[in-house]
């Protein structure tokens, strides 16, 4: 198996400094020792030259960053389009969760019809008109399936939307009214930690198998570090109480391994300054080999 590693240093979609950090402190926690442990070849390792500073305008804009998240979007799509079209695994490690309309913008361009399997405390499905917080990652899936105004097919290179029959939120716990709306209305799968309690993590893994891979040619997990639990993982920008255990976070990642559907993944949110111990990179790097196949036996 080959992983192209595809770091990107990136937090104006956040609109909190640190999550830039992430990358370096993945790779930092020993990713690429454990990856090669698993005899997986890591064909080469490149970072994206992220905007880093806010040009400054007049007056502030009301969704921040929007030509930052564009540009760092457009030179995401292009190293995970090229990474997807030599058959090579794509692992994404951001950055906030922005970084993942890069990610998609790629992988639409090389997957007819793409599945995404979004882990996240949040629902990432606010518009221009919903937004709280006018942070861009807070958006990134409604930007996917076309329901703000700014849609990943706006980005250079991008094949079409995401179909949201195709996606499925796993973890959610803290939703924006305008994103409950929208998770009714449009039909959306969203299991929250409360059908995570009521039917355990196996049958929501289950269930989100069938829905993602339904007539699609492969399978995006985006990983928001954030659907677990802040006791385990407390270096991240926006934690919310009441998340996904150490077990159950690795035995959904182990299953969906197993399934041997899922084509690429994202790692995002860790932001190291708001890490303990960096423990939160280092779960980063052990959640990423149960993906790639790490078994206990
Ligand atoms: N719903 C909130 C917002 O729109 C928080 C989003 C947090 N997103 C994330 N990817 N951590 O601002
Ligand atoms: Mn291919
Ligand atoms: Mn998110
Ligand atoms: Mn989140």
């Amino acid at each position: 198996k080959k992983v192209r590693l595809i770091r990107v240093p990136f937090w104006l979609g956040g609109g909190k400094a640190g999550t830039d950090l992430g990358p370096e402190y993945i790779v930092k926690a020993g990713l690429m020792r454990k990856l090669r442990a698993m005899d997986i070849e890591v064909e080469d390792e490149i970072e994206v030259d992220c905007p880093v500073q806010p040009l400054l305008t007049g007056a502030p804009a009301r969704i921040k960053y929007l030509p930052e998240v564009l540009e760092m979007s457009g030179l995401v799509g292009e190293q995970v389009y090229r990474a997807a079209a030599r058959d090579s695994f794509p692992l994404i490690l951001g950055g906030d969760h922005s970084v993942a309309i890069g990610s998609l913008a790629g992988l639409t361009a090389h997957y007819e019809n793409l599945g995404v399997i979004w882990f996240d405390a949040h629902g990432d499905l606010n518009t221009e008109e919903t937004t709280p917080s006018g942070n861009m990652h807070g958006m990134a899936l409604a930007i996917a399936i076309g329901k703000s105004n700014f849609k990943l097919t706006d980005i250079p290179g991008a094949g079409s939307l995401i179909k949201k029959e195709n996606i499925v939120i796993i973890g959610a716990r803290e939703l924006d009214p305008g994103e409950r709306e929208l998770i009714r209305s449009e039909g959306i799968a969203c299991f929250s930690m409360h059908e995570i309690d009521r039917l355990g993590i196996a049958a929501v893994i289950e269930k989100a198998l069938e829905i993602a891979g339904n007539g699609t040619d492969g399978i995006h997990v985006s990983f928001d570090l954030d659907c677990l639990d802040p006791r385990e993982a407390a270096g991240v920008g926006t934690p919310v109480p009441g998340g996904l255990n150490y077990r159950e976070a690795h035995f959904a990642l182990e299953l969906l391994s197993e399934s041997k559907r899922v084509t690429s993944m994202d790692i995002v949110e860790v932001n190291p300054l708001l890490d303990y111990d960096r423990r939160t990179a280092t779960l980063a790097v052990e959640l990423a080999t149960s993906l790639l196949g790490k078994r206990i036996l």
